[in-house]
């Protein structure tokens, strides 16, 4: 889709303020439309004493008499005498159109649109007489804002400058609109807002008090008339209804000062979607709680391991017994740093950094001095990455310390290394110790560890695996001098990571 700020920049010579009032003007037009029933269109003359369509919107509560989307076309004949005389004339011009495929009367009025004394686009309201509303009260209220509007447009005064509250998460006028005076005293609530009223136990007729004698929480509108900008708000009205209000007020000009002449409010009940948030927000609690209990049960199996294998007297199956209690905690390890995260991703550096600390009580020996570190970051991953990687993790640094540095060796140093880029999580174990085995190779390895790591990396995360002696340069970046003969080894891995 072709922004304004790009048809703008590609077609005229505005500068780079008068394109974002343009663009401020369009983020705030749809309640224009609403409350004017009609399509509107923003057009800037363009070369060949032409004009370009730079955006346009419809009306959520009146008929389109556009099926068709201008934005970047030129204009068709029928409208040039009515933009041009707007743009010269600085002031509001009505006219007739003629629109093709539409056999009624149709009429535009053209609003020039001023910026710091400039008149640098034209704002049309397109409408059909016949297709058009019945003027009711409603009619006639809104018709009489978008008036309003239009003068603060034509003066330069609308948009607002400067920090404007967000008004893509506003509601919209038929979610609810209601009109206020200079005293900031109800003038008109429309039917929906009357209904949003209702259901937080306003019953009285609105119209002639003020939203803090009606009982409603204010602090929009009264924050609205002493900034002269708009003001979003949401507050519980009462604790079963949420409101989400915006208050725009309308700034006339008295002898040269601005003074708010009235307001709209615009409100929405969100309760509904509020109490769904709630619900969210429990079922995160739900979650922890969850991984805090996987914690604490995988916590009880590891120690009936522990104790089972002080009952056996063969050291192979110690070790093996003591093997699996590892790698039990390291499981238990993910899911007590996830119990303690919101959502269900996690920094892979939170998780990494406790697994070190583990395999180091685990393996340290006076023999065997090791020293572990971690560079780099991993990102944020999902629970699901996060614990199949770190039970590889684990294989791969008990690994390192095992056969790179075999008991009474003097230790030596272990680096995990990670990496990600372009949704590609890269993650290196770099030892340097005395290096793989001659003639050793990953795909024949037969060890339950490497398995593991194969299984997980390549049938569960969809990754690589590489295994081979150390570069220098790899050695050096984390100062690492291996001792005479030691080659060390780098374990690589690459993991796809799912962008969402
Ligand atoms: N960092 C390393 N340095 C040198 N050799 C290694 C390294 N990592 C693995 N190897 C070699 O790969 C072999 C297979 O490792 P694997 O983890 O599969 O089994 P294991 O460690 O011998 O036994 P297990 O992990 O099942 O207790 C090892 O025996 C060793 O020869
Ligand atoms: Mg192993």
């Amino acid at each position: 889709m072709t922004t304004i700020g790009e048809l703008a920049r590609q077609h005229t010579d505005l500068s780079k303020e008068q394109i974002g009032h343009l663009v401020n003007l369009a983020s705030e037009w749809g309640m224009l439309a609403d409350v004017s029933f009609a399509d509107l269109l923003m057009y800037v003359p363009v070369e060949g004493d032409n004009w370009l369509v730079l955006a346009q919107v419809r009306a959520a509560t009146g008929q389109t008499l556009y099926l068709a989307d201008w934005v970047g076309s030129q204009t068709s004949s029928v409208e040039r005498p009515l933009l041009g005389a707007a743009m010269k004339s600085g002031v509001p011009c009505e006219g007739e159109i003629f629109i093709q495929g539409v056999a009624e009367d149709c009429r535009m009025v053209a609003i020039p649109v001023q910026f710091e004394g400039e008149v640098i686009a034209v704002l049309t309201r397109e409408w059909s007489q016949r297709t058009g509303r019945q003027p009711g009260e409603l009619e006639r209220t809104y018709l009489e804002i978008f008036d309003r509007f239009a003068e603060m447009i034509v003066r330069g005064a609308f948009p607002f400058v400067g920090r404007v509250a967000d008004s893509s998460v506003a509601p919209r006028v038929g979610d609810g609109a209601i009109v206020l005076d200079a005293d900031a005293r109800v003038r008109y609530a429309s039917p929906n807002a009357t209904s949003a009223l209702h259901r937080v136990g306003i019953s009285a007729n609105a119209v002639g008090q003020t939203l803090s004698e009606l009982g409603v929480i204010d602090s929009s509108v009264r924050q609205a008339f002493e900034r002269r900008e708009p003001v979003v708000e949401e507050f519980e009205q009462t604790p079963e209804v949420t409101l989400l209000t915006r208050c725009i007020p309308i700034v006339d000009d008295v002898d040269g000062e601005p003074v708010v002449t009235g307001a709209v409010m615009l409100l929405r009940d969100v309760s509904e979607l509020r109490r769904r948030d709630r619900l969210l927000l429990s079922k995160d609690a739900t979650i922890r709680e969850i991984h805090h209990r996987v914690k604490n049960n995988l916590q009880t199996i590891s120690s009936l391991l522990r104790l089972q294998a002080r009952r056996l007297e063969s050291p192979e199956a110690k070790a093996a017994v003591a093997e699996s209690v590892r790698r039990i905690r390291t499981i238990a390890l993910v899911h007590e740093t996830l119990s303690r995260e919101p959502g269900d991703d996690v920094a892979f550096v939170e998780i990494v950094r406790p697994l070190l600390r583990l395999v180091e009580e685990s393996l340290q020996s006076p023999e065997r001095p090791m020293r572990f570190m971690v560079i780099g970051d991993g990102g944020r991953l999902a629970a699901t990455v996060v614990t199949p990687l770190s039970v590889v993790l684990t294989e791969l640094l008990q690994n390192a310390v095992d056969h790179g540095f075999p008991e009474g060796d003097g230790g030596g140093n272990v680096a995990v290394r990670l990496h990600v880029e372009e949704s590609e999580l890269e993650i290196a174990v770099i030892d340097d110790g005395r290096g793989i085995p001659v003639g050793f190779k990953l795909a024949d390895a037969k060890g339950l560890g490497l398995s593991i790591v194969r299984t997980l990396v390549t049938t569960e995360l969809a990754g690589t695996i590489e295994m081979r002696p150390a570069h220098a340069e790899e050695l050096a970046e984390v100062e690492f001098v291996p001792r005479d003969g030691n080659t060390g080894t780098v374990i690589l891995l690459r993991v796809p990571l799912q962008s969402d």
